[in-house]
């Protein structure tokens, strides 16, 4: 009969549509801030409009943003909208508010860097640069997010002394102290427009046990339609 025969290829293809749109749902990703304008203010680079590149996101626990500038500007993270609205951190809590590149003003010549910023509270939270008096976030530069809970933290940002300093370390509120997150070497030239962020944000799946799990369950269920 006709439809013994078809009926495990349409349940195989519901079945495969299934799992990719999981996998989809639960790979983690690292959104480059600005794409290929990188994190300025708008008198730097006149068309950057964060809020905009941000709301067509949707961001989850354990995927980071990715800021490449350079160090005349900063990139701090705040979870308290006073700050935000400020756009100054001299007042906040240690407990709200995070440095996760301070800019250097001393600076003569400025340098490149990529700071990436994990995703690891749950809720609205809000990111600024409060250079010169907070110029250059008035000038545009800040943008607010939510960060839902999706597949929840990874194992390897769990513990927040492994891989991210908690907010009150030792080096918090020290504009001085080089950041530690500061990853220039990956790094080309942030005004080119040449350079790889051009594309989409990089899926980054799940982990290679995950797909070698779903190809077996592939392969039996495939296996098991045979035998119908
Ligand atoms: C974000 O999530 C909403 C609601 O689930 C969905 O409609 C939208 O397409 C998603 N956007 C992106 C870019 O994934
Ligand atoms: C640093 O930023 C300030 C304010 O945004 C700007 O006026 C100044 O020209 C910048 N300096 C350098 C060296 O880029
Ligand atoms: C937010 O920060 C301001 C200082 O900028 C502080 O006075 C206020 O208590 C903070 N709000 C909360 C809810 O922590
Ligand atoms: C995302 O960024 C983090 C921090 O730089 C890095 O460890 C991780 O490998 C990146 N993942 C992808 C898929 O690029």
């Amino acid at each position: 009969m006709e439809h013994r025969r078809s009926l495990p290829l349409i349940f195989l293809f519901l079945f495969i549509s299934l799992l990719s749109l999981l996998g989809s749902a639960q790979a983690y990703k690292n959104y480059t801030v600005g794409d290929s304008l990188g994190w300025y203010d708008n008198t730097e680079k006149s068309n950057v409009n964060y809020q905009k590149w941000a709301d067509a996101k949707n961001f989850s626990l354990g995927d980071f943003l990715i800021f490449n500038t350079d160090t005349n500007h900063s990139v701090v993270q705040t979870y308290n909208f006073t700050t935000y609205k400020l756009c100054d951190y001299d007042d906040a809590l240690d407990s709200d508010t995070k440095i996760w590149s301070a800019a250097d003003p001393s600076n003569t010549a400025t340098v490149a860097v990529t700071v990436p910023v994990p995703l690891l509270k749950e809720g609205t939270t809000y990111f600024f640069s409060s250079d010169y008096d907070g110029d250059q976030c008035n000038n545009g530069q800040h943008f607010k997010i939510y960060v839902s809970h999706g597949k929840g933290l990874p194992d390897s940002l769990k513990s927040p002394s492994e891989q991210a300093p908690a907010p009150n370390s030792p080096d918090y509120n020290n504009d001085e102290s080089a950041p530690d997150i500061v990853v220039p070497s990956n790094f080309n030239n942030p005004q080119g427009g040449d350079h790889k962020n051009d594309d989409d944000d990089n899926v980054k799946k799940a982990s290679g046990s995950a797909s070698l799990y779903v190809n077996s369950i592939m392969v039996l269920f495939a296996y098991f339609c045979e035998l119908l």
